[in-house]
Formats: C-alpha cells, structure tokens, sequence
C-alpha cells in the first residue's frame, strides 16, 4: 500500500510536467485534477476559520496603504507611495488620509502612510488599522521547505525568522514564518502527547520556537498531515525520517489544541497519510477545521488553516467554507530538484478559481520559489507577477539569511505586494491567448483599476497587446510598468509592447471613467 502511494504521487508529478511541457508549447494552460482520493460526503458548511482577517487589523488597513503607489490617474505621484511602504511615511497618512493607529507599527504606519499621501481616504484606513499588524489580504511569510526540506531545527528558524527583519521583508508586509515538515518525528507520551526533541533539534520545546518568532513581531506556522502517517514517513528527505504515525489522525482535537496552545498562528496541513489511505478529503478537513475552532474556542486564539491536498478533489468547491487557503497542484519544486520555471507556469494555470476566491480566502498556487538556485531576475520577477495577479499567498521559500539585492527587490516590490493584496482578493482572469501570448487581467478596488500581465509563453520574443475593451475599460488610460516604476502615459484603445519569450510585463492600466 506505502509502495503504490509513493509510485502514485511521484507518477503525478512526472505525468504533469509532461502534460504541462507538451500545453506550454502548444500555447495553452493546464487545467484539471491530480488524481487523489475522491470527494466523499460530510463537509457541512464550518464557519470560515478566517484567521488571516481575524488575526489582523479590519478595514483592510496596510492593503489599502501599499495601494497609494498605485492610484494614479496621471502618474504625478505614484512612486511616493511605492517608495513609502517602510515606514516613515505615515504623517503623510495623516495629513492626507485620515488618523494613523496610535499603537501602529512602523510598518503598519508607513503603510499607512503611503496611501494617504496618494489614495487620500485610503490612506485613513491605513492608518486606522495601527494594531501592530500589517497587510491584510493574502497571506505573506516564509515556509521552510523548499530550501531546507525536513532538516530545520531552531537555530535555523531563528536564522530565517532574524533575516526576514533584517532583509526588510518584515516591513513589505511578511509575517508568517512557517515551520514545515521536518519539525517532528511522529513520537507521543503514553497520553498521546506529540513530543520533540528537545535536546538539541527544539531546545525549549515548540512554544520557544514561536515564542521567539512572535518576539520579533512575527507570526509563527506549523505543520501536519490529515492522515496516520504524514510526509516524512512516506518520502523521507534530509534529516531523520519520521515514523509510523507522524499524522494528526486520530489526535485531531488534541493536536490543534497543542499548537495554539504552543502559540502557532497558522497551520498547514498535507495529505500525504490520507492519500495513502484512500480517505475523503472533504471529509478530514472539515474534522480538522472544527477541531481547530475548538481549539480557537478553547484558547481564544486564532490560527489560519492551509489545506494541502494538492488539488485533489477540487478543493476549491469545499475548501473555502472551512480554511483561509487551499493548494490547487502539486509541489512547485520536488526535494533534490532545481527550480524549473515550467513548474512554476503550471502551477499557475492549475490555480485559475475566480469564483473560488474571495477576501480571506484564497487559491494557493504553492510557496513560492522566487530567488531559489537557477532563476534569474526575469524569471523571479514573472512569478512573482504571476502570483500577484492570482491574488495568491506570498509565502517565500528561499534562504532569506542569503539573499541577493535583486532577489530581496522582487520580493519587497510595494506595487506588486499591493496588487497581490487588493482587497477586493480577485484572481486575475485570462483574457486573451494569442499563440501563447497571454494577457491577464485583475480587477483592482477603486475605479478603473486594472492589474494586466503579458506574458509571452512562445519560444520567441513577440508584441503584446492589451486591448482596454478587454479590461472593461474606456476608450483611454493611462499606463505604468510596474517593475520599471515607470509611466508610460495616456493611450488610447490598447497598449502594446515587445516582450521575451518567457517573461512578461506587469502593468497598472487606470481609466478613472470607467464604471467599476
Ligand atoms: C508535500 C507538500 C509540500 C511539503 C512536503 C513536505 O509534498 O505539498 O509543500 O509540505 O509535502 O513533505
């Protein structure tokens, strides 16, 4: 049974990157599911966990901050606000916008801020969600598995918890520093209590490792699987391999408990055990996420729940209900492999779920692999795009300790953070697909606001157009290259421009006389 689950899930990956090779080239997306264990019964509506909203400011606070550097109607000042997201700027929120938070962060207030000194009223809301949190949309962090695999301890924690500070990452609006698979071996007490290894993998036990995150003002994640037995059991990487029953089944109560009790603010879970196991993916995920408002009930404290199932089952028809986010493919990058950008445009297609998604709840394309070994600048900027304009988490997989000016660039761009975290939370649609020149369209909060990617999958470099009809737009507007921080004016009818085969250009495309 171990045998044949393992074959399945490896024959998954191989079977979509053959699929995905042979639809790029043919200049189409990729859609469908992996194969998993079918959709079963149960899933009564749970109350969304909504931990993102609920942990952070309301009012969509810092989002409505970062979006100062791009309201824009004639491109006067939109870098102002671009350039104010570290903080600093938060009197501008004041003066222009309405009162900043008092008890606000630097970052929070800088947000803040920055909206005010463009967007006017927004800038009011920035200020007003000075909670010592920051953005509010999507989540934003860093995960632990795509650059260490299973082999984390709590001096490497600490390292990526201090660089995330010390980068500037923490101020761009990143907050969760999420441990991944690798943090436990499968072992409990006679009373069915998970316990590590204190010595030296987890000195201080799991509440120090969020105890320190949480000192640094950030937000701490764990990880679990839904079934007996989890990852590492069955595909074991770097560091120990786990046991037997190193999944929550079974201990769904008391697990969840556990973390918020050891202070975690959110949670992955995997589906390796129940994929072996044949279970319903529906039906373990609602048990866990009424076992996490238990828990929440218990403690009274919050923790967003990350379904990780892999698209299986459609997730996007009965994950929302229950949990802040759901992976729609299978992993960006496998342990042991390179970063391969043609992952990263399947996983992107995979996640196309507009009407799955809302505020607090969102398509997750997977964390991820911008800045990672073999990406180049172009490469890390068209993902990240790609990501923004999906309104998808941000959680960052690279090693943040290690980082290049570049890679530390793409990952705090303010303009492309703010797109990512509209609040409106739309996933930007295709709207046209010429040959495998693509134009992607996202609505932004505002008037006449659109978020538009060209992206040129065809194996040579070709013209780009987005056509405004096609944004729902007038007959006119102006336009701004976002990675150049640049405003290329007004235009009529439709812009176009020369793109690299396999890059893209992300734009803001404003008509302030259009009806939405
Ligand atoms: C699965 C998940 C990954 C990662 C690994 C850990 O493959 O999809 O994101 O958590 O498990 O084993």
């Amino acid at each position: 049974m171990l045998t044949y689950s393992k074959t399945l899930r490896r024959g998954v990956s191989f079977q979509l990157a053959a699929l995905t090779t042979l639809l790029i080239a043919s200049g189409l997306g990729c859609s469908g599911n992996s194969s998993d264990a079918p959709g079963g019964g149960g899933g009564s509506k749970g109350g969304s966990t909504g931990t993102s909203g609920a942990v952070n400011a309301p009012g969509g606070t810092s989002a409505g901050g970062a979006l100062g550097g791009l309201t824009t109607t004639g491109g006067a000042s939109t870098s102002a606000g671009a350039s104010n997201s570290n903080g600093g700027a938060g009197t501008s929120g004041a003066t222009s916008g309405g009162s900043p938070g008092a008890s606000g962060s630097a970052t929070t207030a800088g947000a803040g801020g920055s909206a005010g000194g463009v967007a006017g009223g927004a800038g009011g809301a920035g200020g007003a969600g000075g909670t010592g949190s920051t953005l509010n949309g999507p989540p934003m962090g860093w995960a632990s598995w795509n650059s260490f695999a299973s082999k984390i301890d709590l001096k490497l924690i600490k390292a990526q918890a201090d660089a995330m500070v010390s980068s500037g990452l923490k101020a761009a609006g990143y907050q969760y520093v999420n441990i991944d698979e690798g943090w436990w071996q499968g072992a409990r007490d006679a009373s069915g209590n998970i316990t590590v290894d204190t010595t030296t993998q987890w000195p201080g036990g799991m509440q120090a490792a969020a105890d320190y995150i949480h000192s640094l003002g950030l937000k701490a994640g764990i990880y679990t699987d839904a079934g007996k037995a989890g990852c590492g059991f069955y595909y074991p990487t770097a560091g120990t391999p786990a046991e037997p029953n190193s999944g929550a089944e079974g201990h769904y109560d008391a697990d969840f408990l556990q973390f918020e009790k050891w202070g975690f603010d959110f949670v992955k879970v995997d589906w390796c055990g129940g994929s072996a196991e044949g279970i319903s993916a529906k039906t373990a995920y609602q048990g866990i996420s009424d076992s996490i408002k238990k828990a929440t009930t218990a403690t009274g404290h919050t923790m967003v729940f990350s379904v990780c199932n892999w698209g299986g089952s459609n997730p996007w028809d009965w994950a929302p209900a229950m949990s802040t986010m759901w992976r729609t493919s299978g992993d960006i990058i496998y342990y042991g492999n390179t970063a391969d950008i043609t992952h990263v445009l399947s996983n992107f297609d995979t996640a196309q779920h507009p009407t799955a998604q809302s505020p607090g709840h969102y398509n997750d394309p997977d964390m991820l692999i911008v800045g990672m070994p073999n990406f180049t600048l172009a490469q890390n900027r068209t993902h990240f795009a790609m990501w923004a304009i999906s309104g998808a988490p941000l959680l960052a997989g690279n090693k943040l300790d290690s980082m290049s000016a570049d890679v530390k660039g793409v990952l705090t761009n303010s303009e492309v953070i703010a797109i990512d975290q509209d609040p409106l939370a739309k996933q930007g649609a295709k709207v046209s697909d010429t040959g495998g020149l693509q134009v992607y369209n996202k609505v932004l909060s505002g008037t006449g606001r659109r978020a538009v990617l060209l992206l040129n999958r065809s194996t040579s470099t070709a013209m780009l157009t987005v056509k405004f009809a096609d944004l729902g737009l007038g007959a006119s507007a102006s336009v701004r290259d976002i990675w150049a921080a640049s405003d290329l004016g007004m235009k009529m009818t439709s812009y176009a421009a020369s793109v690299p085969s396999n890059d893209s250009l992300l734009l803001l495309v404003t008509d302030p006389a259009a009806a939405q």
